[in-house]
């Protein structure tokens, strides 16, 4: 059958806005995850024990009175790992248990297993490490100064960069620090294993990821994968943290079940899921550009230096995102996008919704707000300018944006429903008048590339079961965090098969089903995992078509599934007649479906093709509220207008833009990751890292849809939704950074992210309360002497 589209006017169950599918057993505490599972018989808990020093040499590991302490059945070490011991699939840089040498403060030493849990928490303090330490590298600058990196330097560049700037009509530079970001996924890392037969183990783990887990606990076991099963049905949130940093404790599960014979659990409790996994990159760039009066940019020198930690993890993949979004929605004639993964001693960075490409819109981001503050104009003005448009259309990695006009249109039709300019003029009549709270207002846009830019990772499984009254079991190898995969996934499937959506089983996502699947990751979920579906429904209608064209003689084109029937020439046949039929006529109503993204390629050695299969476009306006000498801020009001192509439910869409942007905003914001001299992360647990509340959420917030479809042949014309949004949220930093530059000339340039309390007084500088008061007060009023 071909991919002809159902007409828009025939579709019954996509665009529909749909809750998510655990929505209400969510809200009731009656969706289980891992925790919740009614545990095997026997089975032990584990607790785990970090390395007391960031770096050094392990001297001793006295593990005595951890062994014999109540309750304690095992004590795990590297030296009980009867396989490979490392967490990483691709690289050996990185052990499950550290043997020998520490390299960051709370790295895995050792774990327990013991009858409870307290049992095995109380256990792992009585261990006795000494370490012979040596100075770590905290910072991206201490990385930086030692040079070592956890992969090679890589570089975009086009033209004699610093020859176009310097022959530029103006310049500006800077540097911008940027901070990383704890995920704070509500569900902590958490993994169940159960041993099975001729040493098999099932593996429930929260993870994006289970084909690396699967890979990764089978390798630390010294068993073929087909040994290995892991399940996850759905995690309660991941964000780019459980693409990885689910292994380690997958593995350490599956290793003491191994030993024990046991079932056994691990659930990090919150503090040692803070310090023991990894987190945002924070970025160092430093900045240079060259443009003339009108604020386009001829020239652009950006060195991307980010903190990796002790190991590669995915900061290949996130430090390429964060260079291929450096340029944001905006054409750079001449570029140098250089960039470092500076190794550290601290735990390894990781992927985190947006995948680098928020540190690099952000870093676009200052440099056009630092020339339109160069030039006195407003920033919207200089960011159109700039916009990618025809004949300035090449990125700095080779693709041609074909579609700037969307992004235009977009922030066209924004700056019109937000009413920028009567706002802009308002704002800068109050801030002339009011010396101590500044208003600050920003529009920023962004594109995002949608797919993974390592392009064997664009493909998707799918298996589909037809069972004989009609019902269909639906499997594939996306997994479930919150953001409405299932559900939209569910709604492909009914559309197919013409049912209803009670007749569609949504089924946890497992290894032995769909093998060698992707993370959930990069937005592409449904993107990929639905047509995989759309594939695999399409193999058993066909059958079913062919099989009801010849018992009733029409020609198979004559073949309509719709509103749970089936429709064969005049004739109108239930569905589930149908499969019924079917089966006792021999006919399979099983079948897998495939789907790789087409179009991609591109050459990382060459910096040059196609990477992205298509853009998302979105825009956001952000108005703030600063007080000056507090750094207190507010955010009265956000507009977003935000592309995600035809809508597959427009209210789970909404729910991730509403989503992603809040968490952008904590980012950007409140929250700060603060480590100590020595390497120990200060941050650990919701009472000195924070989180957006609902408190936080814009009073004032408006989100809309923009209005079209994918240009490109996606699932029904959707385009991806789960990590674009996030970056709307740069705009309530340059709403800030516009406030600081309106009550202290040049101290938007002196702004760094996160834009806390401490940051927005430091860059406001050295101000004098009084003297602006007087300073604003009409000049009719007597001044203070
Ligand atoms: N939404 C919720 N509620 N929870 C999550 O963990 N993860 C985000 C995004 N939205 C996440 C979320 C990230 S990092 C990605 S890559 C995508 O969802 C992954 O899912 P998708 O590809 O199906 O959109
Ligand atoms: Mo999302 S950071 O690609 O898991």
């Amino acid at each position: 059958m071909s991919l002809r589209e159902t007409p828009e006017v025939l579709l019954r169950h996509v665009r529909k806005p749909l809750p998510h599918d655990s929505a209400v057993k969510q809200v009731q505490g009656a969706a289980p995850y891992i925790d919740d599972l009614p545990e095997p018989q026997g089975t032990l808990h584990l607790a785990v024990g970090g390395a007391p020093k960031a770096r050094g040499t392990v001297t001793r590991l006295d593990l005595d009175r951890v062994r014999a302490a109540p309750g304690v059945v095992a004590v795990i070490t590297a030296a009980d790992i009867p396989g490979r011991n490392g967490v990483a699939a691709h690289m050996d840089d990185e052990p499950i248990l550290a043997d020998g040498t520490v390299a960051f403060h709370g790295q895995p030493l050792f774990a327990v297993a013991a009858t409870t849990r307290d049992a095995a928490r109380r256990a792992v303090l009585l261990a006795r490490i000494e370490i012979a330490a040596e100075p770590p590298a905290v910072t991206v600058d201490d990385g930086l100064a030692t040079g070592e990196r956890v992969l090679p330097d890589y570089a975009f560049v086009g033209g004699d960069v610093a020859a176009v700037i310097a022959a530029a009509p103006r310049q500006t530079s800077g540097t911008l620090r940027i901070g990383g970001q704890e995920h704070f996924y509500l569900e902590g890392q958490i993994a169940l294993a159960v041993p099975g037969e001729d040493g098999a183990m099932l593996v429930h783990s929260s993870t994006q990821h289970p084909s690396e887990v699967q890979h990764i606990v089978a390798r630390a076991l010294g068993v073929p994968d087909a040994f290995v099963t892991c399940e996850v049905r759905r995690m309660g949130g991941g964000f780019g943290g459980k693409e990885t940093q689910a292994n380690p404790w997958a593995a350490i599960a599956a290793v003491a079940a191994r030993v024990t014979g046991r079932p056994c659990k691990l659930r990090l409790d919150r503090d040692a899921d803070m310090a023991m996994t990894g987190k945002r990159h924070d970025f160092r760039v430093d900045w240079s550009v060259g443009f003339d009066a009108d604020g386009r940019i001829a020239g652009l020198d950006m060195l991307l230096a980010a903190r990796c930690g002790i190991s590669a993890d995915c900061s290949q993949g996130v430090v390429d995102r964060s260079m291929f979004h450096a340029d944001n929605t905006y054409f750079l004639p001449a570029f140098r996008i250089d960039s470092r993964r500076v190794k550290t001693n601290t735990v390894s960075n990781t992927a985190f919704r947006g995948f680098g490409g928020p540190q690099g819109m952000l870093a676009a981001e200052r440099v056009i707000d630092a020339v339109a503050w160069s030039l006195g104009r407003d920033p919207l003005d200089v960011r159109k300018a700039n916009f990618y448009a025809t004949g300035r259309d090449r990125t700095p990695y080779g693709q041609t944006v074909t579609d700037a006009d969307i992004g235009l249109a977009l922030v066209e039709e924004l700056e019109r429903t937000s009413d920028y300019r009567a706002r802009r003029a308002a704002i800068a009549a109050f801030n002339a008048a009011s010396p101590i709270l500044k208003r600050g207002l920003a529009l920023t846009p962004l594109k995002f590339g949608i797919s993974f830019t390592l392009t064997s990772l664009n493909q998707a499984g799918a298996l589909v079961h037809v069972y004989q009254d009609g019902s269909v079991h639906l499997n594939h190898g996306g997994t479930e965090m919150g953001q409405g995969l299932f559900q939209k996934v569910a709604q492909i499937a009914a559309e197919e098969f013409g049912i209803g959506l009670d007749r569609v089983r949504i089924t946890p996502t497992t290894t032995d089903k769909v093998p060698n699947t992707s993370p959930t990751a990069a937005s592409s979920g449904t993107d990929l995992n639905g047509m995989a579906v759309q594939a695999a429904a399409r193999v058993i209608k066909g059958r079913m078509a062919a099989f009801a064209a010849e018992t009733w003689s029409v020609p198979a084109d004559q073949v309509m599934f719709q509103d749970d029937h089936v429709l064969i020439g005049n004739q109108r046949v239930p569905f589930g007649e149908l499969a019924r039929l079917a089966h006792a006529a021999r006919v399979s109503l099983s079948s897998t479906g495939f789907y790789k993204t087409p179009t991609l390629h591109w050459d990382r050695a060459k910096a040059t093709g196609r990477p992205f299969f298509y853009y998302a476009w979105g825009a956001a306006v952000s108005e703030v509220v600063v007080d000056v000498t507090t750094g207190e801020t507010k955010v009265l009001r956000v507009d977003i207008l935000h592309d995600v192509g035809r809508s597959l439910n427009p209210a789970i869409d909404i729910g991730q833009i509403e989503g992603g942007f809040v968490q952008g905003m904590g980012w950007l914001t409140t929250e700060e990751l603060v480590f100590d001299a020595e390497g120990r992360l200060l941050t650990h647990a919701p009472s000195t890292y924070k989180i957006p509340v609902a408190g936080d959420v814009p009073a004032d917030f408006r989100v809309a849809l923009f209005d079209g479809e994918n240009r490109e042949e996606t699932i029904y014309r959707s385009k991806a939704v789960g990590e674009p949004p996030f970056m709307l949220a740069i705009s309530v930093f340059c709403a800030i950074a516009d406030a600081v530059e309106a009550a202290s000339p040049g101290g938007g340039l002196r702004l760094d992210a996160p834009a806390t309390p401490e940051a927005i007084v430091r860059a406001v500088g050295p101000f004098d309360p009084v003297a602006a008061l007087a300073a604003a007060l009409p000049a009719a009023l007597p001044r203070p002497a």
